[in-house]
């Protein structure tokens, strides 16, 4: 049965209807959901019933769920217990309740708010991003999604000469230096050092080209450092004019999935004294990371 669907934004982010996600799915509805996510770069499933560990199940059937990143720091208590778990709540691990306006966790997790592709500062980037709503608040805390491969298409062909073939470097503690936040220890330093990937992300099952860019990216190999940067801020412009962005305004129980290898996004500020309990899984891009 073909899935039922309802786009969203052109040519982009499209609801899927009808799937209810808790429960194992036949290979054929997941070979469906694989193409679809091909296809639009962003999914949202609407009034799901997901516990941590049917998140990360469903994570499962597209790939490895990779580690969070903040369970590298020695020592740490988080709030969720399986280390796949992404803890994008603004909730303090040992009281549930709204976090300190100094807290790390927030401040690691302020850097979401910059156009930002999740893991591109790992050797093995992030593919798919799950994210879930447990608690949203009244308003606010949208989250918003660029299309990179309509950019791609897009770009003058003497920018897509340009850029073939560059790659840049990305890190996580580049994004949070650029908002003055440098708090991370030696052993997260050599957890997570710089990676580097190419400025153009290709599908290798539709050959669709999308550019590659990121908050993470400090600058782009063979180039002069502010060359490189500002090359990376007119291609993270060129993925996130307003035509090309899907806002999501979330409901409990919505799933969104989305491709970080051909899309960008950014959360939207809130009033951070209402909860917002967000969870992520994200897998890791076997695949095309190892070419
Ligand atoms: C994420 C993220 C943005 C948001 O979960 O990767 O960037 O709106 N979230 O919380
Ligand atoms: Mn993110």
């Amino acid at each position: 049965m073909p899935l039922s669907v309802r786009e969203l934004h052109p040519g982009f982010a499209t609801e899927v209807m009808g799937l209810d996600l808790a429960h194992p799915l036949p290979d054929a509805t997941v070979a469906d959901l694989q193409d679809a996510m091909d296809r639009h770069g962003v999914l949202v499933f609407r009034g799901q019933h997901l516990t941590d560990n049917s998140q990360i199940a469903f994570a499962r059937l597209f790939g490895p769920p990779e580690r969070y990143v903040l369970s590298y720091r020695p020592g740490i208590k988080l709030r969720l217990a399986q280390p796949e778990m992404v803890d994008v709540s603004n909730l303090d691990a040992a009281t549930g309740e709204p976090q300190d306006r100094n807290a790390r966790h927030r401040m690691v997790n302020l850097g979401n708010r910059l156009w930002h592709t999740d893991s591109s500062f790992k050797q093995i980037r992030g593919a798919l991003s799950m994210l879930y709503a447990h608690s949203v608040p009244p308003e606010g805390g949208e989250t918003e999604f660029g299309d990179g491969r309509a950019a791609y298409d897009r770009l003058p062909e003497s920018m897509k000469q340009q850029i073939a073939g560059l790659r840049a470097q990305h890190s996580l503690m580049h994004s949070r230096a650029q908002l003055g936040f440098t708090d991370f220890t030696p052993e997260e330093h050599a957890a997570l050092p710089p990676s580097q990937h190419p400025l153009v992300s290709v599908n290798p099952r539709t050959g669709r080209k999308s550019v590659y860019v990121a908050s993470h990216a400090s600058h782009v190999l063979d180039m002069p450092i502010p060359e490189g940067r500002l090359l990376i801020a007119d291609l993270i412009e060129a993925a996130t004019r307003p035509d090309l962005v899907y806002r999501h305004t979330w409901r409990v129980g919505d799933l969104v999935v989305w491709d970080n290898r051909c899309t960008l996004h950014r959360g939207m500020p809130f009033d951070e004294s209402y909860p917002r309990d967000l969870r992520r899984v994200t897998t890791s891009d076997v695949v095309t990371s190892a070419r």
